[in-house]
């Protein structure tokens, strides 16, 4: 039988699909290259803001068509996030799905597919097993990427009063560090020169040493170029990570750190621990080098409670900190978590403005930080199979840049290999660049 992903959310839901799509090869099933060819689909899906789940409603909708117009049986499943949170209610809203199965139970994939083909009638898996953060890396089947993902912990034990992930992916569990090295260095053995570590937030890690330290061990590793790692949380962010970060050549100049507000009284309504001065402090760990490095952050616009003066902080602090870029999203009430117990009565039509000024305000930082590129000769990675429609390669530099990169003589370029490039123009959202 042959299988389909599609896959909503973060970096690792997308690793999830990985893990998922690598036990079931295993088993005996076989990709597909699409729904129409797929007898069994699974949405791996995200419910980190409304928005996300009404994308997986739906594509369940549609799902349920053509499903209705198969002559064979189809098996429709939800995985990932949202099938955590609302468990058995999904059967209720699109009965024709049939399997449920969360976050921690992935490698009970291959038995809960079995019986669902065998008929035995709906199957849900929402146990939070202690061991599903320990996946044998040999049987993960890695997307087309450049970049190898390697998830170091998974779960969340903060408690951001707006936040579902604690609830879909449980308490934080920390891999074992060696068990980590093992698995880069079998990445490196099998050609991937870059690795990101992954976590709800990777500064907490626990497996046996610091995250700054397991920076360190993994660095040593011959043959691995590039390191990096996503999430961070500003309240874990130490100097001996800034340090770590700063003076590990391998470790790539770019540091994804969400602020969420640069107001202190929605800070602590969002119960993120931190003042805004303590996240500008945090960034100054960096000294000097912070120059060289992109910065990324989160925002949240329109937390309940934010009046005009709290947006103005957090655009004061885009403007001190001065992003290299940033996601900002409407605050979108989640069930099931304290926030929704403050009143939400700013009007809709006031958090688009904030959120359309911010967005404004970031494009022109984010274009003035890729201006200041031109010029220079700098190492990116191949991170396309060939050349797009517009004739350029994709390819990215260490600090995560976009990177259009031109071929003058045609040539073919190695995927996941570096390149020098010169970089030749800018745009907010790319570079130009052309081999040296
Ligand atoms: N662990 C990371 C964030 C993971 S969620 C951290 O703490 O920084 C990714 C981003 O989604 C968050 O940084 C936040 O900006 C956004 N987000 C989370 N819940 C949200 C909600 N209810 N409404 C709007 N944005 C939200
Ligand atoms: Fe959510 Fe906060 Fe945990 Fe990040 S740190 S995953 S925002 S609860
Ligand atoms: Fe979404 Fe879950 Fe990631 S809610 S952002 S897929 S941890």
């Amino acid at each position: 039988m042959k299988f389909h992903v599609l896959t909503w959310g973060c970096q690792m839901n997308d690793h999830d699909t990985e893990k998922m799509s690598g036990l079931l090869v295993s088993s005996g099933f076989s990709p597909a290259d699409g729904i129409e060819e797929a007898d069994i689909v699974l949405l791996n899906t995200c419910s980190i803001r409304e928005k996300a789940v009404h994308k997986v409603f739906s594509e369940l909708g549609r799902l349920k068509e053509i499903k209705a117009n198969r002559a064979n049986k189809m098996i429709v499943g939800v995985t990932g996030c949202l099938a955590q949170q609302e468990k058995e209610k999904i059967f209720k809203r699109a009965p024709y799905v049939d399997l449920i199965m969360g976050t921690a139970a992935i490698r009970q994939l291959p038995k809960l597919l079995a019986d669902a083909v065998s008929g035995v009638g709906r199957v849900i898996d929402t146990d939070f097993y202690k061991d599903n953060h320990l996946f044998p890396p040999e049987i993960i089947l890695r997307g087309h990427t450049a970049k190898a993902l390697v998830t170091i912990t998974e779960g969340c034990d903060h408690a951001c009063t707006y936040c579902v992930v604690p609830t879909t992916r449980g308490e934080e569990r920390h891999r074992p560090a060696a068990d980590i090295l093992a698995e880069v260095r079998h990445l490196v053995e099998r050609g991937f020169c870059e690795v990101e570590l992954l976590g709800q937030n990777v500064n907490s890690y626990q497996g046996g040493c610091t995250f700054a330290e397991l920076l360190f061990k993994v660095a040593e590793i011959d043959g691995l170029e590039w390191i990096r790692f996503m999430t961070s949380h500003p309240m874990n962010f130490t100097q001996e990570l800034a340090h770590a970060i700063v003076t590990i050549p391998k470790v790539a100049p770019f540091l994804h750190l969400p602020i969420q507000s640069g107001s202190d009284k929605i800070l602590r309504r969002m119960g993120r621990g931190y003042t805004s001065q303590e996240y500008l402090e945090r960034i100054g760990y960096l000294g000097d080098r912070r120059d060289k490095m992109c910065i990324s952050t989160d925002f949240i616009i329109g937390f309940p409670g934010e009046t005009d003066e709290d947006f103005e902080a957090t655009m004061s602090v885009l403007e001190k900190v001065r992003f290299d870029a940033s996601f900002s999203f409407i605050y979108s009430p989640r069930p099931d978590t304290s926030a929704l117990r403050l009143s939400d009565d700013l009007p809709e039509s006031v958090k688009h403005e904030r959120l359309t000024r911010l967005q404004t305000r970031q494009t022109e930082l984010t274009f003035q930080s890729h201006r200041r590129e031109v010029g220079n000769i700098v190492p990116v990675r191949i991170e396309s199979q060939g050349p797009t429609e517009l004739g350029h390669w994709l390819a990215r530099t260490a600090q995560w840049r976009n990177v259009h990169l031109e071929t003058k003589e045609k040539r073919q370029l190695p995927f996941g290999r570096l390149v020098d490039a010169r970089i030749t123009g800018a745009g907010p959202h790319w570079l130009k660049a052309e081999i040296v």
